[in-house]
C-alpha cells in the first residue's frame, strides 16, 4: 500500500533511490516517482513501474532525495496522480502513504487562497499547506500543516534549498536505516537491506528531522530517543536467488522455514513448546485478520478446538461491527505485515474493551507489536511477492503450536504430534518434486473460473486455494464448502467449470468423496489434492494430486504447499505477472 523510501548523505541519491523503490514494490506498482535536491529541486515521474521510470530519467545529481512506488487510493493510475507532489513554485516535494481523510477541505480551503493543484489526489495538499505555512523553517512549516491535517500518514518533505529530509507517522509505518554518515528512509525493512543493518522505528506521532549531521524526532513537540534495532532479514533473503519468481522461490523454501521454526518452538527430547505467553487466563481464543492470515486463522480454529479451547474467527475489517466479545477472551490478530489497517484497527478495538491481545506476526517490531500485550514472530523471513505463501505455513505452524502450549495435552499424545510435525518438513519437500502439477495446471489455464471445495479443515484449505489462484492467475475462483454446493453454487457447474476437491483421511472423508461424486455427474473437470494412499478419488476424479499422507490436522500444511504451486503454475501458464498481480498491493495500510 505504497512504499516511500528517502536518502541522506554523500552519495548520488539517484540510484539508490530507484534500488530502495524496486525493493518496496511489493507495496504497490501504479505509479512511481522520485524527487532530487541538487541545487534546484528536480521530480520525475511515470504510471506502471520502476524499471520503466529509470529507462526515461536524465542524469540527475543531487545527494538528498524522495521516492515513491504506488497503490492507487484516490484518484486512478496516472502520471499526473502519481508521487512525489510538488508545491504551486515546484520547490516542495512530498511522498506519501495513508489518507488524509479532511483532504477536500483542505483543498478547498488551499484553491481559494491560490493555490494549483494538478492530481486528484489526497497527498498533493501536503506540498501546497507546507508551502502556505512557509514563514520561517521548513521544520515550522511542517509542524504546522501537520497541526492541520487528519487521518494516517507517513510523509517525507524535501524543499530546495534545505539540506535534509523531514518525514512524520502516523498509523503508516516509516523506518530510518542508518549507515555509515548517511540515512536510508523507508516504509519497510526490505527498502534499506544492503544498505544498512541498523534501523530506527518510528512511532506515530514522530516527526524525524535527517540531515547529514543526525537525526532528530519530535512528538507532541518533545524531543525523544527512539530505540536502533539490528535487522536480522539479509539482503539474500530479499533476492530471487535465481528463480524465476519471488512466489517460486518462497515456496521453495518453505520446508526449510518450517524447519528452523520447529527448532526454535519445540523442544523434541522433553517433549515441550518453547514459548512464553503470560496471558493463559482466559475461556475462548478470537482469531482474527485478512486475506491469508484470515484462512490461517480458520485453520487455527480447528487447532484449538482440538485441544478443548473455544476459538471464534471473525474478518478483522468486520470486527467493529460484530457484537458480542465475552470479556474473558484471549484476541489474536494474525498478520504477516503487521501493519494491515484493519488488523490494527480491529487490536486497538480489543483493547480499548479491556480485552487480552496477541499478535502473531512476521515483522519485527512492525505497527502490531506496538498495540498487542504480546507478540508471536512467525519468522519466515522476508516475503515479497504479493500473494502470501511461506507466511501462511508458518502462521499456521505458529497456530498449530500455540493451540499445543495452551491445550497442554497429555505427554504421551504432545509426542505423538509433534514426532508427525517433525517428519512435516520432509514431505513438504516431496511435494517440491512433483511434475504432475505442471501438466494439469495446462489444463487449468484454458479455463475462465473454477471452484474450490472441500469440508471440514480442508474448507478453509480451499479457500486460501482459491485466493491464490484468483489473485494470480485472474481466472475467477470461489472456495465454497464442498456440502454447499448443493445449495446453490452446484448451478454454476459445467464442463467449463474445473473444480479441486481437498480430501483427505478425517471425519469428512465419506461425505466430501460423495460430493466430489455429484460434481463429476455434472461433467466438470475435476481434480482432487489428496493423501497417497487415497484410492477412492482417483475412480471419481479426472486428475489427481497426490501429497505425503500425514496426520489429518496437518494436511493443510502439505496440501497448501501443492494449491500454492498449481496457481503459481496456472500464472506462469497465462503469461500473469506473478509477483505484482494487478491492482493489489502486499501489505494494505487504508481501511
Ligand atoms: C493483502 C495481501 C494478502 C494478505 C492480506 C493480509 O491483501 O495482498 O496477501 O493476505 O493483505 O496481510 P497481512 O500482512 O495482514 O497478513
Amino acid at each position: 500500500m505504497c512504499g516511500i523510501v528517502g536518502y541522506v548523505g554523500e552519495r548520488d541519491a539517484k540510484p539508490i533511490l530507484l534500488n530502495c523503490l524496486k525493493r518496496l514494490e511489493y507495496r504497490g506498482y501504479d505509479s512511481c516517482g522520485i524527487a532530487i535536491v541538487g541545487g534546484r529541486l528536480k521530480a520525475f515521474k511515470n504510471k506502471g513501474r520502476v524499471n520503466e521510470l529509470e529507462k526515461t530519467l536524465p542524469e540527475v545529481k543531487g545527494k538528498i532525495g524522495i521516492g515513491h512506488t504506488r497503490w492507487a487510493t484516490h484518484g486512478e493510475p496516472s502520471e499526473e496522480n502519481a508521487h512525489p507532489h510538488t508545491d504551486c513554485e515546484g520547490k516542495i516535494a512530498v511522498v506519501h502513504n495513508g489518507i488524509i481523510t479532511n483532504f477536500l477541505d483542505l483543498r478547498e480551503r488551499l484553491s481559494r487562497k491560490g493555490h494549483k493543484f494538478r492530481s486528484e489526489t489526497d497527498t498533493e495538499v501536503i506540498p501546497h499547506l507546507v508551502e502556505d505555512n512557509l514563514k520561517g523553517s521548513l521544520l515550522e512549516a511542517v509542524e504546522e500543516a501537520l497541526s492541520q491535517m487528519k487521518g494516517s500518514y507517513a510523509f517525507a518533505v524535501i524543499m530546495e534549498g534545505h539540506e535534509g529530509i523531514i518525514c512524520a507517522r502516523k498509523e503508516s509505518p516509516l523506518i530510518i536505516g542508518i549507515g555509515d554518515g548517511e540515512f536510508f528512509l523507508s516504509s519497510d525493512i526490505p527498502g534499506v537491506l544492503g544498505y544498512s543493518d541498523r534501523v530506527l522505528i518510528l512511532e506515530d506521532n514522530d516527526l524525524a528531522v535527517i540531515d547529514k549531521n543526525g537525526i532528530r524526532i519530535f512528538n507532541r513537540g518533545r524531543e525523544v530517543a527512539r530505540k536502533i534495532e539490528k535487522i536480522q532479514w539479509t539482503l539474500e533473503e530479499a533476492e530471487k536467488g535465481g528463480f524465476e519468481h519471488f512466489m517460486l522461490k518462497e515456496i521453495y523454501e518453505e520446508p526449510r522455514m518450517l524447519s528452523i521454526l520447529l527448532g526454535e518452538k519445540v523442544s523434541f527430547t522433553e517433549p515441550s513448546i518453547e514459548m512464553e505467553i503470560r496471558n493463559r487466563d482466559f475461556s475462548e481464543v478470537l482469531l482474527t485478520g485478512c486475506g491469508t492470515s484470515y484462512h490461517a486463522s480458520l485453520i487455527g480454529k480447528f487447532y484449538f478446538e482440538a485441544m478443548g479451547i473455544p476459538a471464534r474467527v471473525e474478518l478483522a475489517s468486520e470486527l467493529g461491527s460484530s457484537g458480542f466479545i465475552p470479556k474473558n477472551s484471549l484476541v489474536v490478530a494474525v498478520t504477516q505485515s503487521g501493519e494491515t489497517m484493519d488488523t490494527l484497527r480491529a487490536l486497538k478495538k480489543a483493547k480499548e474493551r479491556g480485552l487480552r491481545t496477541l499478535a502473531i506476526t512476521n515483522v519485527v517490531e512492525s505497527s502490531i507489536t506496538r498495540i498487542a500485550d504480546e507478540v508471536l514472530y512467525i519468522r519466515a523471513g522476508p516475503e515479497i511477492c504479493v500473494a502470501a505463501t511461506k507466511s501462511f505455513l508458518a502462521q499456521l505452524l505458529c497456530l498449530y503450536l500455540l493451540s499445543l502450549y495452551f491445550g497442554e495435552p497429555h505427554p504421551s499424545q504432545l509426542e505423538a504430534l509433534l514426532d508427525d510435525l517433525a517428519r512435516l518438513p520432509s514431505r513438504m519437500e516431496e511435494i517440491l518434486e512433483e511434475a504432475e502439477i505442471k501438466e494439469i495446471s495446462r489444463l487449468i489455464s484454458r479455463y475462465e473460473s473454477m471452484f474450490f471445495v472441500g469440508r471440514g479443515i480442508n474448507f478453509p484449505t480451499a479457500l486460501e486455494g482459491a485466493l491464490k489462484m484468483k489473485e494470480i492467475s485472474y481466472i475467477h475462483a470461489e472456495g465454497c464448502p464442498a456440502g454447499e454446493l448443493k445449495h446453490g453454487p452446484l448451478a454454476l457447474l459445467t464442463e467449463k467449470t474445473p473444480v479441486v476437491g481437498v480430501l483427505s483421511h478425517d471425519g469428512t472423508y465419506e461425505s466430501s468423496l460423495s460430493n466430489l461424486k455429484e460434481i463429476k455427474a455434472r461433467k466438470s473437470p475435476l481434480i482432487v489434492v489428496c493423501p497417497d494412499d487415497e484410492i477412492e478419488a482417483e475412480k471419481c476424479s479426472d486428475q489427481v494430486i497426490k501429497v505425503p499422507q500425514i496426520n489429518p490436522y496437518l494436511f493443510p500444511f502439505t496440501a497448501s504447499v501443492a494449491l500454492q504451486l498449481l496457481a503459481y503454475h496456472v500464472a506462469h501458464e497465462r503469461g500473469c505477472e506473478i509477483d505484482y498481480p494487478r491492482n493489489l498491493a502486499k501489505s494494505v495500510t487504508v481501511e
